[in-house]
């Protein structure tokens, strides 16, 4: 059982831009990250869209919907992504939603549910693992989430997807308590014109 966190990611370290609302999901600014995603075969598939380019970011992109078996993420995520992903959500596994404000879970098409978690990020992670069988558990975002996870060393491997721009501003992944000095392990690079695709595990 691997822990993935999988985000796209600035030059500059901006995981989204300023002014997150869920009128704004991605924050100002934010278009470079997300742009190159939403015309990918694979991710037009996992809308209900046919279509797309076949490229190595498609691939890519469908291994992790191939190896993810639950997911992970912050209420904020949740609720700007909510709307955007409508009745039958990309994910196509339990998902696990760290939240103040509980919420009966959401069963949706496809094989997507959205369970709300208040008894924090450990029990979320073990309610992943319960349901992921041998597939990854990917802790998704936003960065409050991905911080949190990373701080007690509950991430095996980080998978960013680093787009060619600076933001100049917005939501950084990599600041906050208890980061701290960590040690990774190269494990694959590709490059194409949208993104230079790293996967890094942590040293334990
Ligand atoms: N670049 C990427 O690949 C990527 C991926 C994912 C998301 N994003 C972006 O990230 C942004 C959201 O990130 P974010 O850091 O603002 O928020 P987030 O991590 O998505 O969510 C934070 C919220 O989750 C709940 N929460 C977090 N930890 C908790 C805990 N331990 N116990 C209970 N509840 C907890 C709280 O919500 P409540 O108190 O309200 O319940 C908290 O305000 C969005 O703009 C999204 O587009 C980017």
């Amino acid at each position: 059982m691997t822990v993935t966190a999988d985000l796209a990611i600035s030059l500059d370290g901006y995981i989204a831009g300023t002014g997150v609302t869920i009128d704004n999901p991605a924050g100002d600014g934010a278009e470079p990250l997300f742009e190159w995603i939403h015309n990918l075969a694979s991710w037009r598939e996992r809308q209900g869209m046919t279509g797309g380019e076949e490229n190595r970011d498609s691939e890519l992109m469908r291994e992790w919907f191939d190896a993810t078996g639950a997911v992970v993420m912050g209420r904020t995520m949740y609720d700007t992504g909510e709307e955007f992903w409508g009745d039958n959500p990309p994910f196509r596994t339990p998902v696990f939603v760290l939240t103040h404000r509980p919420r009966p879970t959401l069963v949706k098409e496809g094989g997507t549910t959205f369970t709300f978690v208040t008894d924090g990020i450990h029990d979320a992670l073990d309610r992943a693992k319960a349901v992921a069988g041998r597939r990854n558990v990917d802790i998704a975002g936003g960065a409050s989430t991905v911080r949190q996870y990373l701080a007690q060393g509950l991430i095996d491997e980080l998978h960013l997807h680093v787009v060619p721009a600076l933001l100049g501003d917005g939501l950084r992944l990599f600041e906050g308590p208890g980061l701290g000095r960590r040690d990774l392990e190269p494990l694959a690079m590709v490059a194409t014109p949208s993104a230079t695709h790293l996967k890094y595990r942590f040293v334990k």
